[in-house]
């Protein structure tokens, strides 16, 4: 019989050595920038004057839809936060230096709303639209997509100015409370797809993020609430302190006083940026996904709800259910579990949804995310308030226990 013809230690002409093997580590940097800012887009806003500062030609921006309503002067402002940048024709000493400043110098060619939330992560419709702008509008490489939004509409602009000319630079402008305390710190944007949740995306670094806390005052409760899950989420994994600060000033942040919310927003948005920035994974290359706690429930219950559930309520829901899972598995005392369920009550956040019940369809929730992770998973769980330890494997007992304990905890 004859040998088959790939069956290389029987063929001669196939040869099993590599002709070269190239492997050269290449280092990538990146300048991560966030600036904190009240007004933003006043005139002469030196926070906006420091972001577009290394930007040129034609930039564009696509404000949340949410944000235009409760800011109607919003696309005038940004117009004229532009206009203040170009120097004046009093204040340039010749001619030709006015010329080559206006020539390079950034200008605002387009202005559109967007639907917030999760309606602009449906499928690609906003991600290319932004992507068409771009071309539309001669909108460069070196020039700027400008994002004013909630983490829906900053994951969806963000996408479509990552694949316009193979990435033109993002400037995200966060308007909510967990844009601000997370999402705008990262360097992922994505959208919905196939049913499930952030199934299109990429990695991509922001070129500035500007956080203005002014904006929070418009933002629906619900939303200024759901914000605060990530926080719970970061306090948990890394600062017992910040888990304290929680607790005792739950009812300052459920009244929305900015004055007590605005340092722990920003103290979760430092530990969000720090691990992305110094985790040595801000790529995810690797399994362990710790600032994913609390997510593979989440984002299973947003999809199974059509997105009635938002992500911060649905964070909240996860972190719970993942608090009564670690006990479970013997990780964690359930005194601890039960005072987290306390602090997520007194930050008025949900800890059940009767979609819970669809047992078997949200833990099919633990495959997708074991999928999305590419063949093994490492699920972050407790074993006390600042640390956690990766698991490997959640058996559908210990699932349907820790929903039976949230059950009766929620009624
Ligand atoms: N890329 C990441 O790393 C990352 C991380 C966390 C979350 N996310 C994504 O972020 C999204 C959730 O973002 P979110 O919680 O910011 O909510 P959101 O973007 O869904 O916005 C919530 C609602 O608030 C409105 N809104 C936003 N700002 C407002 C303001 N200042 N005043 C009035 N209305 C305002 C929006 O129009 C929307 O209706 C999810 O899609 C989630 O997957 C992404
Ligand atoms: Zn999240």
């Amino acid at each position: 019989m004859n040998a088959p013809p790939h069956d290389a230690d029987k063929n001669p002409n196939v040869n099993t050595q590599l002709d070269s093997a190239w492997s050269t580590p290449c280092d990538v940097v990146f300048q991560h920038r966030v600036w904190w800012s009240n007004h933003v887009l006043a005139p002469g806003n030196a926070a906006f004057e420091a972001a577009l500062a290394q930007v040129h030609g034609h930039c564009v921006a696509f404000i949340d839809s949410g944000v235009a309503q409760s800011w109607p002067e919003l696309a005038p402002q940004l117009m004229g936060a532009f206009a203040a940048l170009h120097p004046s024709h009093e204040e340039t000493t010749s001619h030709e230096q006015h010329r080559t400043a206006s020539a390079t110098s950034p200008s605002l060619a387009h202005v559109e709303i967007i639907p917030g939330g999760e309606t602009c992560k449906e499928g690609l419709k906003y991600t290319e639209r932004v992507a068409k702008i771009c071309f539309d509008h001669g909108v460069s490489r070196h020039g700027a997509v400008i994002a004013i939004g909630g983490g829906a509409v900053l994951d969806a602009v963000g996408f479509g100015a990552a694949i316009a000319h193979r990435g033109v630079r993002m400037i995200r402008i966060p308007t909510t409370t967990l844009a601000q305390d997370d999402s705008a710190m990262g360097v992922k944007c994505g959208v919905n797809m196939f049913e499930q949740k952030n199934a299109l995306g990429c990695f991509a670094a922001p070129w500035a993020v500007l956080c203005d806390e002014h904006f929070l005052s418009t933002l629906p409760i619900e939303h200024w609430l759901g914000g605060f899950s990530e926080v719970v989420k970061i306090a948990l994994l890394k600062d017992p302190h910040l888990f304290e600060q929680l607790e005792s000033h739950a009812m300052g942040i459920t009244s929305r006083d900015l004055k007590i919310a605005s340092p722990i927003l920003r103290r979760s948005a430092w530990l969000h940026r720090e691990h992305i920035l110094r985790g040595g994974d801000p790529f995810e290359v690797g399994s362990a996904r710790p600032l994913d706690h609390g997510h593979w429930s989440a984002h299973r219950l947003e999809a199974l709800s059509h997105f009635a559930v938002p992500h911060g309520q649905a964070v909240s829901i996860g972190i719970a259910l993942d608090a009564f899972l670690a006990v479970e598995m013997r990780l964690l005392d359930a005194s601890v579990a039960t005072r987290i369920i306390q602090l997520l009550r007194s930050l008025q956040l949900p800890i059940w949804h009767p979609l819970l019940e669809a047992g078997e369809e949200l833990f099919a929730g633990l495959e997708q995310f074991r999928r999305h992770l590419g063949g093994n998973f490492a699920i972050p769980l407790l074993t006390s308030i600042g640390a956690s330890r990766e698991v490997t494997r959640i058996k559908a007992e210990d699932f349907r226990k820790a929903v039976t304990t949230l059950r009766t905890l929620a009624s």
